[in-house]
């Protein structure tokens, strides 16, 4: 199978990383397209697969394309690969906000599927949402989720604005959980551990929750009731996050997200 991916950077190389280390995809039938001549003259050094500056017939050759350049360089992107690109290929989109229906008709191809991964794929611990027009074929389609499952995990939705939603939960979401681990660290000092300890303190406690978590079948509730103790230290603090309606700005954040990823 031949992929070609467009744009270089954190996600182009996530994706093309993950697929060479999972042997999914040999470096001969790799193609990477990177409109950055210095990036590109890195890249070429690095060995996962054919760098190119322009698009050319390789375009064609590709059993799927996949775009992983910001959203405003779409437009520029459509235009410049459109004489190549076959009716017939699958391309798939990992462009936040971007519609299928403007990648189809800006590429003149019904194949499209879109994906909103997350910055974690990086090290196989991703987490994918994606859907595809109705002329995706399954085997295709297995195909593509196959590829997807090399950079962590993935879910696939029937409804496309399914694709902002999670652009605001799991797209977005690492970025949320920095936040708290920052404001925990931040705590931790102003208590008087040095940095490094308060940095120990905070991510062994996240990464003891969440491993927690994932190993019994108990909710999130479940758990706070297990940490907690009547008149205790976490109910202390829980009833004044309560007080200043922590949870209720969280999602109010979250909810910003998603509107952002709507406009
Ligand atoms: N980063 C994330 O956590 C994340 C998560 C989910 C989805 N995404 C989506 O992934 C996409 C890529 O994000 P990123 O963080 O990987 O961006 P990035 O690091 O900026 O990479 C995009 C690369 O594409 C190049 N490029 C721009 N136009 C091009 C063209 N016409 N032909 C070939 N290459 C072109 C850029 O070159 P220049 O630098 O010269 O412009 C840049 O090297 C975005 O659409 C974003 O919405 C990102």
């Amino acid at each position: 199978m031949k992929i070609l991916i467009i744009g270089g950077g954190n996600m182009g190389l996530t994706f093309a990383r993950s697929f060479l280390a999972t042997h999914i995809v040999i470096a001969e039938n790799m193609f990477i397209l990177e409109k950055s001549i210095e990036k590109a003259e890195e890249l070429k050094k690095q060995q996962i697969g054919s760098i190119h500056g322009e698009p050319d017939n390789y375009v064609s050759e590709a059993d799927l394309i996949i775009l992983a350049v910001k959203p405003q360089d779409s437009r520029e992107l459509f235009a410049r690969i459109k004489p190549f690109v076959d009716p017939q290929q699958v391309v798939l989109s990992i462009m936040a906000g971007v519609k299928s229906e403007d990648i189809a008709e800006s590429l003149g191809t019904k194949k499209v599927v879109r994906a909103m991964p997350n910055l974690p794929a990086q090290i196989g611990f991703g987490m994918t949402v994606y859907t595809s027009s109705n002329e995706v074929t399954r085997i295709e389609l297995v195909t593509v989720q196959n590829l997807l499952n090399a950079t962590g995990k993935a879910i696939y939705v029937e409804d496309e604005g399914m694709i902002d939603a999670a652009t605001a939960i799991s797209g977005s979401g690492p970025a949320y959980v920095f936040y708290f681990m920052q404001k925990l660290i931040e705590s931790a000092v102003s208590m008087g551990f040095a940095k490094s300890e308060a940095e120990m303190l905070s991510y062994q406690t996240f990464r003891g929750a969440v491993e927690l978590f994932n190993k019994y079948d108990f909710t999130c509730q479940e758990w706070i009731d297990k940490v907690s103790s009547k008149g205790g230290t976490t109910e202390a603090a829980l009833n004044k996050m309560q007080a200043h309606t922590t949870g209720y700005h969280f999602k109010e954040g979250v909810k910003a997200a998603l509107d952002r990823a709507r406009n």
